[in-house]
């Protein structure tokens, strides 16, 4: 199989002690591609300081909506300057979140918008980060389009309405580990029709452990558990879904080397 995690966070402390073993156990399951997504200035430099140490490991680099109200006034200029790293391949994860609200929501905002811009500056994609804030979501990405590169809602959870909206405005669709949970009806519904040309898989290690794992830490070699449940979903093929997603990543990604 081969399978490529479009959202890790590997630069977690979770996984200090054995960031090599599981790197390895994401190599034996078959991932080709993981990008190391940065949740504020600090991780963001850890995650390309990640991908300069691993071929496989990609960065994107971005203030999550939970650091929202604590970045540095010149925070913009420098994720520009970390964007400039070649294996910096997207902004994020850039968004809202109001499940937790964690900044201030006119913070939210401000930072999210002040992301996307920089994101059509450097016709870079976006990693959009949406807990509980779909219409907002909605709102702003229908203002800021067009995105020139494109983006993903990670770890989708609204509705197959909102679904479609996001594919109208060119995103894909990345599906996470809830939807191996038994009570994610919407989740695997959504799963179900969404047309495999906008696809991702991913699973937000350390985060969202699919099941047989529930519970404990997530690592990227378990998202093959995300790319079986979807394809059965599909009546598709556990490899043959895995190959499609992965190439869906390296279009957005653009990694379509000649390889
Ligand atoms: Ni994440």
């Amino acid at each position: 199989m081969i399978l490529f995690d479009t959202h890790a966070h590997l630069d977690f402390e979770d996984y200090d002690t054995d960031r090599d073993e599981m790197i390895g156990r994401a190599r034996a399951a078959g991932l080709i591609y993981i990008v190391n997504v940065g949740f504020e200035l600090d991780s963001s430099r850890k995650a390309v300081q990640l991908a300069e140490k691993y071929d496989l490991i990609y960065a994107a680099v971005g203030v999550h909506p939970h650091e929202a109200g604590n970045v540095p006034p010149d925070y913009l200029e420098q994720l520009e300057l970390l964007a400039g790293h070649p294996k910096v391949v997207a902004l994020g994860e850039i968004g809202l979140d109001y499940f937790r609200d964690r900044s201030p929501r006119p913070e939210q905002h401000k930072v999210f918008r002040g992301q996307l811009a920089l994101a059509r500056k450097l016709n870079l994609p976006v990693i959009i980060h949406d807990r509980e804030a779909h219409g907002d979501i909605m709102d702003i990405l229908q203002q800021e389009d067009p995105f020139s590169a494109g983006g993903v809602i990670h770890c989708y959870s609204g509705s197959w309405e909102m679904a479609q909206q996001c594919m109208k405005l060119g995103f894909y669709i990345s599906i996470a580990g809830p939807v191996t949970f038994n009570k994610s009806n919407k989740l695997k519904d959504v799963a179900t029709r969404l047309p495999l040309d906008r696809l991702l898989i991913e699973t937000d290690s350390p985060f969202l452990t699919p099941v047989p794992y529930r519970g404990k830490r997530n690592e990227p070699a378990f998202v093959q558990y995300t790319a079986a449940e979807v394809a059965a979903l599909k009546k598709l093929d556990s490899a043959e879904l895995a190959k499609i997603c992965t190439e869906n990543g390296r279009t957005l990604f653009r990694l379509n080397t000649t390889s």
